[in-house]
């Protein structure tokens, strides 16, 4: 079941991203058809002959160069390390050359003197202010429930007992308090051209897209983070020493809004996809992918002061972590996936932020907090906000930035058929074994394709309502006997589906009038690479063929609804 969900829905199978563009196209080569840009090589030789055969021969013979330098390094190392422990060192080896750079071989050193800040910390050094504020931060969680993953149905039978150790061994904060200076939090702030409410901008952007593929599985320990990576990598490192502020997929980053402004505040709401390796050497590593950190801060405009700030993983879906472990030393090896609930994980300030010292009437400093006597009662003034945004506005608008696609509203299922009625629309189903909108990996390839096209967005906000759900959500509603319409609704989806996506299309009292399995459609859409591209009947003259595909579905899917309203 995993291998099936990895062979069809991680992006490409090429190497990681970052190698200058010259990716090969033969893996998962449908998607590097149209992302034929990304090889300058090719472009520039088609521009005069001289190039068009000098630049690929020297190309050709740099990589075979290359090629075989790297093949000797890799007979030396595997017989110097055998496969694991090759696997352990690739770990370090961020940029695949077979060699360890001091700073490659950093984490390791962290790891034997205990030390990361004598490293990492060194930008903070610069702006912290002894004079300024201190704020407190306390960490709060609940392990995962072990129960809500599918492979605990049968026990964890078939799963090593090593594989799960880092997440059976996770049961607290790995630092429950800690203490930042107010300026640390300006990371926060909007940049100069993103002041006013309802803007939106990347804090830390994105390095990933469709094209670039995914970031290697097989790491333990996360680079280092630098800029403003490094206050965002100390506020998650709170839950787990070992947070990866650049998770393997896209979208990565960290997206922030401005909710509210008064004349000294600023309100402001933020997004952050991150996930943790959980494992250590010798376990296989294994990847815990919450769907999302998300949480406001209130502070002053110029982060001397810091009023509020809550930092969490949204509860209220009914699983919203994605697990993924490797079984083998390789980065081709098996993975596992599976789905499993986190009931809290959160991050909230013991209050404002104070100073540590302040003057009294006569000028005599006196310790804030209280070294003997009373502790400093501070009072802080209410604040009026002269424009804001809803919390759930503010939301949506994090939600856009990161996933396109979400610029037509996707309904919680219910709801979607109610507006449905109310419109007499049709509603746009889709049911997934795992979530559309996090970064777990079952809705990847279709959101970050066809579902943000510009054809299908147009076609969905006219004539559709849309939806997303769980297949535990569907069974859970099916059992529900209290509300029989929405139970009846539920069972007539699943009795459609098929794992891992199905791709629905329903008459507004729950009857599916077309429908179509992910898979299927992957399979009908990707190009193979010799295949001429007029195999498929280009309806609109789309250039991408699952454009075209899904466009058609979806016109199908209203024609059949046509048949039915007609009988
Ligand atoms: C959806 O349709 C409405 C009304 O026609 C329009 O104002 C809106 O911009 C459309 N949105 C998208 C994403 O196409
Ligand atoms: C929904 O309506 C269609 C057309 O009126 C009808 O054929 C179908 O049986 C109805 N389905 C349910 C579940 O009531």
């Amino acid at each position: 079941m995993a291998a099936d969900v990895d062979k069809r829905f991680p992006v490409d199978n090429n190497p990681s991203p970052g190698e200058d563009g010259s990716l090969d196209v033969s893996p998962g080569g449908e998607r590097l058809v149209s992302g034929s840009s990304k090889r300058p090589w090719i472009t520039r030789a088609l521009s005069t002959f001289l190039m068009l055969t000098i630049v690929p021969l020297i190309a050709i013979s740099y990589k075979y160069y290359q090629d075989s330098k790297l093949l000797k390094r890799h007979e030396v190392a595997i017989k110097a390390l055998g496969t694991e422990g090759l696997f352990v060192f690739s770990s370090l080896d961020t940029d695949h050359d077979l060699y360890l750079s001091p700073e490659e071989f950093k984490p390791i050193v962290e790891k034997l003197t205990g030390s990361p800040s004598a490293f990492s910390d060194f930008e903070e050094e610069i702006t912290h202010d002894p004079n300024g504020e201190t704020l407190t931060l306390e960490a709060k969680m609940k392990p995962l429930n072990l129960d809500t993953m599918t492979k605990s149905k049968d026990g964890f039978l078939g799963v090593t007992h090593s594989s799960l150790s880092g997440l059976r061994a996770w049961k607290s904060p790995s630092i429950p308090s800690m203490s930042f200076s107010a300026s640390q939090f300006r990371a926060f702030l909007p940049p100069k051209n993103k002041g006013t409410v309802g803007d939106t901008w990347w804090v830390i952007p994105s390095e990933l897209n469709i094209f670039s593929g995914y970031l290697p599985n097989n790491r333990y320990h996360p680079p280092v983070p630098r800029g403003k990576e490094v206050l965002i990598d100390s506020l998650l490192s709170m839950f787990h020493p070992r947070p990866f502020i650049k998770p393997r997929f896209a979208p990565q980053g960290t997206v922030a809004c401005v909710r509210a402004l008064s004349d000294f505040y600023v309100d402001i709401v933020f997004r952050i996809h991150a996930e943790f390796q959980l494992n250590e050497v010798p376990d296989f590593p294994f990847w815990f992918t919450p769907g999302q950190f998300t949480g406001n801060i209130i502070m002053s405009r110029d982060s001397s002061h810091i009023r509020h700030f809550l930092l969490y993983v949204p509860n209220d879906r009914t699983l919203n972590v994605d697990m993924e472990w490797l079984y083998g030393a390789s980065e081709s090896s098996n993975m596992e996936v599976d789905i499993g609930y986190l009931p809290q994980m959160e991050l909230q300030a013991t209050g404002p932020s104070t100073p540590s010292f302040i003057q009294d009437e006569e000028g005599n400093i006196l310790d804030s907090r209280g070294g003997g006597g009373d502790p400093v009662q501070f009072v802080f003034e209410d604040i009026h906000w002269t424009s804001e945004i809803s919390r759930e506005d503010a939301a949506r608008r994090l939600e856009v930035t990161f996933y396109p696609f979400k610029k037509v509203p996707y309904l919680p299922f219910s709801e979607a058929f109610e507006r449905a009625q109310a419109e007499n629309k049709l509603v746009h189903s889709i049911l997934l074994w795992g979530a559309l909108d996090d970064q777990s990996c079952s809705g990847r390839t279709l959101r970050e394709t066809v579902l943000e096209s510009s054809p299908v967005l147009a076609l969905l906000n006219q004539s559709f309502i849309s939806s997303w759900s769980l297949v535990k959500e569907l069974e859970d509603m099916q059992a529900n006997e209290q509300d029989p319409v929405e139970s009846q609704r539920a069972r007539l989806h699943l009795e459609k589906y098929s794992f891992p996506v199905e791709m629905m299309v329903a008459l507004p009292n729950g009857t599916i009038v077309h429908h179509i399995n992910a898979n299927y459609f992957l399979d009908e859409t990707s190009m193979k690479p010799d295949e001429e591209p007029t195999t498929f009947s280009f309806s609109g003259g789309f250039e991408d063929p699952s454009t075209a595909t899904y466009i058609s579905f979806l016109k199908e899917g209203l024609e059949k609804a046509k048949d039915y309203v007609g009988q």
